[in-house]
């Protein structure tokens, strides 16, 4: 029978490694701050507010980061940051690259510049970490199970046909690469999401960036939630 001082010896050493691990964690993502302060900030914003007029919207180099820790699954982000793909294709701010030809109005491509971040996996996964912290408090965590089954055909429907979403967003259906470039590229959504945020960010676009120009749609809570779902199956 084991001594009452070993099973108290082993709890001590159990809770020294739980705080070292904890301590290492803390550790790595103070050197992840410490690179986005070098490295990040002079396009990205990690402390908010995000921009209140217009002027400042066309000003935005890169994404709003500062909720980062809300918005991202970490593992895509330790993925992405080391290699970054495109995700808006006409950029953050669409106007900006907006040029007219025989009076139509096109997307210049060769102005659209890529997320430069080229992180080595260390750093990759220290800035994660740190990035992981940015988290608003105030957004309801589990109101989308990704796994809950859902009718493609008529999510598509619902975000293609009775609501204007795909006139900004480009998705994947049947294989198809359907939809508008104003908006963001959704057909990784499901890896690069957390889809609660999905959820919270179709509710109320404005809350998130008081001056984005994706429309606020009144709908009711399982349309949103097929949005979501839908959204989050996009990988
Ligand atoms: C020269 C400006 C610039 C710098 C510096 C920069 N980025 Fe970016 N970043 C961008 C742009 C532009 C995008 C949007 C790319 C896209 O949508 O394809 C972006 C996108 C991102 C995204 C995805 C955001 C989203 O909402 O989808 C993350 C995360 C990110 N950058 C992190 C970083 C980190 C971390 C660093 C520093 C190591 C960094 N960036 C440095 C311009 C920059
Ligand atoms: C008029 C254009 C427009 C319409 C219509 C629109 N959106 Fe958006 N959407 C945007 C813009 C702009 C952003 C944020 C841009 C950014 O982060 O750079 C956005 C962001 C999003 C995001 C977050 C994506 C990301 O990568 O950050 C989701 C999810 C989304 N929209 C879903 C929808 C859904 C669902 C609908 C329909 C109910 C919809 N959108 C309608 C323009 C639009």
């Amino acid at each position: 029978m084991r001594s009452r001082r070993s099973i108290l010896l082993r709890g001590v050493l159990l809770g020294a490694i739980g705080l070292g691990l904890i301590a290492r964690h803390d550790l790595r993502a103070q050197e992840g701050e410490a690179i986005v302060k070098r490295q990040c900030v002079t396009c990205h914003n990690i402390s908010g507010p995000a921009p209140q007029d217009v002027a400042g919207v066309l000003r935005r180099k890169a994404p709003d980061l500062f909720y980062a820790g809300s918005k991202f699954q970490r593992a895509w982000l330790v993925k992405w940051l080391q290699q970054p793909t495109p995700i808006r294709q006409a950029g953050p701010m669409f106007l900006n690259h907006l040029v007219t030809r025989n009076g139509k109005d096109k997307i210049n491509e060769s102005s659209v510049k890529p997320c430069p971040s080229r992180l080595y996996p260390r750093q990759a996964t220290a800035v994660s970490d740190f990035l992981m912290t940015l988290r608003n408090p105030a957004m309801k965590a589990g109101i989308i199970a990704p796994s809950k089954p859902f009718s493609d055909a008529k999510a598509f429907r619902l975000f293609s046909k009775q609501l204007p979403c795909n006139g900004c967003h480009t998705v994947n259906f049947k294989n198809r690469k359907l939809g508008g470039v104003s908006g963001p590229d959704l057909r990784s959504a499901g890896l690069r999401l957390n889809p609660d945020w999905v959820y919270a960010r179709i509710q109320n676009p404005q809350y998130w960036d008081p001056r984005t120009w994706m429309p606020r749609i009144e709908m009711s809570r399982e349309k949103r939630e097929l949005l979501a779902l839908f959204v989050s199956s996009q990988r």
